[in-house]
């Protein structure tokens, strides 16, 4: 039995009449001949699939309002199509359905086995809905307004293994027993609580999504049970404990005479040894016991993100020794224990915005841990020359580790060979404003990093040695003050170079011919590039396999300066210079050659005047 009777706070009665006259069914029936002769004949053929998505609807040109239409279609269609009875696949979504209309349709459809029936507007399952189709195997009814789910509704779909009730209003589920069902998924409701019938019979149940409803308890679980999945994200939970203080129990055994069992009753955890996945994001866990671990031996994915969580600790007796990811982003965690032989497996780990500012260096004892996400808290790198161990984390000699987050914190150093013995690929150790960077500081990551991010870190110059990073595919700089990039002359392998925001005036020629071969995407907008001084790099640019952002260089105009796209500049925009230089050149030969004329006319003057007095003399 399911039902959701216990919880509500109001009953839904019957709300829709069946009663009609006669004549009013003719009526319509002429209507709707009309109309079905518009049904394109691909929906018709073969009986063993009907796909009426979206379909009664337009043939009625409007919602299906009544029975009348409803009952008249239904004859139409056993007339074109046969009865029910043969179908196996029934789609009716989207045609505006509503609780009558599915059990006056459904009621001789004894082969059927997929059901779709979303986005109608179901408010009730009745215990008689589904009971002319016994073979079904699958029901959608995501996407309807269900408030009520009477009891035994699929007590007698024996074959039935996936039910999809996501997108609904459904409140509580009590004693749920579908013991062969696969699938549940109850996404989206106002569930409040959910609590399985007290049995010893092992449930088939592996998919259980609970997302997004009203849950402030752990669910009860079949007790002996094979989920795989269980997803409780979005929901009001801030504990594991399936059941509230004794108040509430006791308000729920008033209404339901609840018989709960030890298991449950002692609030020990429920055990589920074979989930693979548990998503707990978005609740408001501040604590979390590490005994709830205990059963949870095959988990693979553990979310605990976006809650309130303080402290997390794994302990020895619970290991969870096949998790692979483990994500506690965005909580208060200051600190985080994991003891000795736990977290075997683990290749991921999510701790950004938490306030951490150390973490424990048992943290790095994770054998297989590739995947760190630290950004958004307050650590710094421990410098491994010294023996500094606190305050800081150790990044250097970590074996796996191929993925290293770190923007965001208060980085003020990073020194030298901090990652060394770290084989990294990614390394982004953006927004640390004005930290300082030894030139070392990238030391032993020379053949393994191809990812480097150092936005907005207020940098005026980049100490380390680029072009000995062999591997580099992307180097990201933007928001800083540097106010050029060398690369020696070398070429690099690197594919995307982003100096967006910088101060760069003049990109080194070297440079631009280290980036040449390999270079598909460049981002300088926001610098004052000189056009005349990188012609260099605007020959990279206007050949046609690099993309390059909007980038602005500055020339200079007969009076001030003009500002074109790096891609538009042409030689006549350097020539302005050159014509001055030429105007200078023009003047000054022109200044030169009025200076030889007003020498030779002074020489001549004075022969002249000499032969005057010559002559005078004479
Ligand atoms: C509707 O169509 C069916 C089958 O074509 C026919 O038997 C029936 O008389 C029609 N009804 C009306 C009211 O035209
Ligand atoms: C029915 O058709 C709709 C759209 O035409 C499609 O989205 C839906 O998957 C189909 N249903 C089945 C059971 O084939
Ligand atoms: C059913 O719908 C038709 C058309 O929308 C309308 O004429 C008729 O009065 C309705 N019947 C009832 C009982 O509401
Ligand atoms: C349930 O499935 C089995 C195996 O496929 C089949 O033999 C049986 O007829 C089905 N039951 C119903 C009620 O359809
Ligand atoms: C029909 O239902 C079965 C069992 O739930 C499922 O495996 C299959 O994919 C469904 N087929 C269609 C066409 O939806
Ligand atoms: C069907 O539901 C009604 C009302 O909720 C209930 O009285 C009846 O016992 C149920 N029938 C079965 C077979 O569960
Ligand atoms: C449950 O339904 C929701 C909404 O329809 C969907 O997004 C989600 O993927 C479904 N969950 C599972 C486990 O299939
Ligand atoms: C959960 O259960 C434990 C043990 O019964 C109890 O100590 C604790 O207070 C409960 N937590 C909440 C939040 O009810
Ligand atoms: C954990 O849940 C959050 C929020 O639902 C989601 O954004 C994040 O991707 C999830 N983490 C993993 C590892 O799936
Ligand atoms: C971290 O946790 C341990 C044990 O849980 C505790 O002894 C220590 O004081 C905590 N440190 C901080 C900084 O909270
Ligand atoms: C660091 O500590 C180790 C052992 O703890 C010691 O052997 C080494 O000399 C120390 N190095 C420095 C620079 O203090
Ligand atoms: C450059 O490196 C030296 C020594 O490695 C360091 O002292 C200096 O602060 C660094 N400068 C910057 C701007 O990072």
């Amino acid at each position: 039995m399911m039902s959701t009777q216990v919880c509500f706070l109001f009953f839904i009665g019957n709300l829709f009449s069946l009663r009609l006259s006669l004549c009013q069914e003719l009526q319509r029936e002429a209507d709707t001949n009309q109309s079905l002769k518009h049904i394109p004949p691909g929906d018709l053929s073969g009986n063993h699939a009907l796909n009426l998505s979206h379909k009664l609807f337009q043939f009625i040109q409007s919602d299906i309002k009544n029975m009348t239409q409803l009952k008249v279609l239904d004859a139409v269609l056993k007339k074109h199509v046969g009865p029910l009875s043969t179908v196996q696949k029934l789609d009716l979504s989207g045609n505006g359905l509503y609780t009558d209309m599915i059990d006056y349709l459904l009621r001789d459809a004894p082969a059927l086995t997929n059901l779709s029936l979303n986005e109608n507007s179901i408010t009730k399952l009745a215990n008689s809905t589904f009971s002319g189709c016994q073979s079904l195997r699958n029901i959608d009814l995501h996407n309807n307004v269900i408030l009520e789910i009477e009891e035994g509704t699929f007590d007698s779909l024996l074959n039935l293994t996936e039910l999809d009730l996501s997108v609904n209003s459904i409140s509580c589920i009590t004693d749920f027993n579908l013991f062969q069902l696969r699938s549940l998924n109850l996404s989206k409701n106002s569930m409040n609580s959910f609590q399985t019938i007290d049995s010893d019979q092992e449930f088939e149940l592996l998919y259980l999504d609970l997302k997004e409803n009203k849950m402030h308890y752990f669910p009860v679980l079949p007790r002996w049970n094979k989920i795989i999945y269980l997803d409780l994200s979005r929901n009001q939970l801030h504990s594991l404990n399936s059941t509230g203080p004794d108040d509430e129990l006791q308000y729920l055994r008033d209404i339901e005479e609840l018989t709960l069992t030890p298991l449950y009753s002692s609030k020990t955890h429920q055990l589920l040894p074979r989930l693979l996945y548990l998503d707990l994001s978005y609740n408001q866990f501040k604590a979390v016991p590490s005994d709830f671990f205990t059963s949870l031996v095959a988990l693979d994915t553990l979310n605990i993100s976006n809650n309130c969580l303080e402290s997390f600790l794994v302990d020895t007796d619970s290991p969870l020794n096949a998790l692979k990811t483990l994500d506690l982003s965005f909580n208060n965690l200051q600190n985080l224990t994991f003891k000795e032989k736990t977290l075997l497996a683990l290749e991921t780990l999510y701790l950004q915005g938490n306030i951490l500012s150390i973490l424990d260096p048992e943290i790095f004892n994770l054998p297989q841990i590739t995947n760190l996400h630290l950004q958004s808290n307050e650590l710094s790198v421990c410098d491994p020359l010294q023996n500094q161990t606190s305050d800081c984390v150790s990044l250097y000699s970590i074996r796996t580790l191929r993925y290293l987050y770190m923007s965001e914190n208060k980085l003020t150093f990073l020194p030298a060979h901090a990652f060394i013995g770290s084989p990294l690929l990614i390394l982004d150790i953006s927004l640390n404003p004005n930290m300082k960077i030894s030139e070392q500081a990238l030391a032993g990551l020379e053949r393994t990093l191809t990812h480097l991010y150092l936005r907005g870190n207020h940098l005026k110059k980049l100490n380390i040695s680029l072009s000995a990073l062999h591997s580099l595919k992307v180097l990201d700089l933007p928001d800083n003050q540097l106010d050029g990039l060398f690369l020696g002359e070398r070429a690099t392998a690197i594919e995307i170079l982003n100096l967006q925001n910088n101060n760069v005036k003049v990109l080194d020629a070297g440079t631009v011919l280290a980036l040449k071969k390999t270079l598909k995407t460049l981002s300088l907008a926001s610098n004052p590039l000189i056009c005349c001084e990188n012609m260099h790099l605007i020959s990279l640019v206007q050949q046609a396999h690099v993309d390059i952002d909007s980038a602005m260089c500055q020339y200079t105009k007969d009076v001030g300066y003009g500002e074109i796209n790096l891609r538009d500049v042409k030689s006549e925009h350097c020539e302005t210079l050159n014509s001055k230089v030429l105007l200078i050149a023009m003047i000054s030969v022109l200044v030169l050659g009025l200076m030889i004329v007003l020498l030779v006319a002074i020489k001549l003057c004075h022969s002249k005047s000499h032969r005057f007095s010559n002559s005078y003399k004479a």
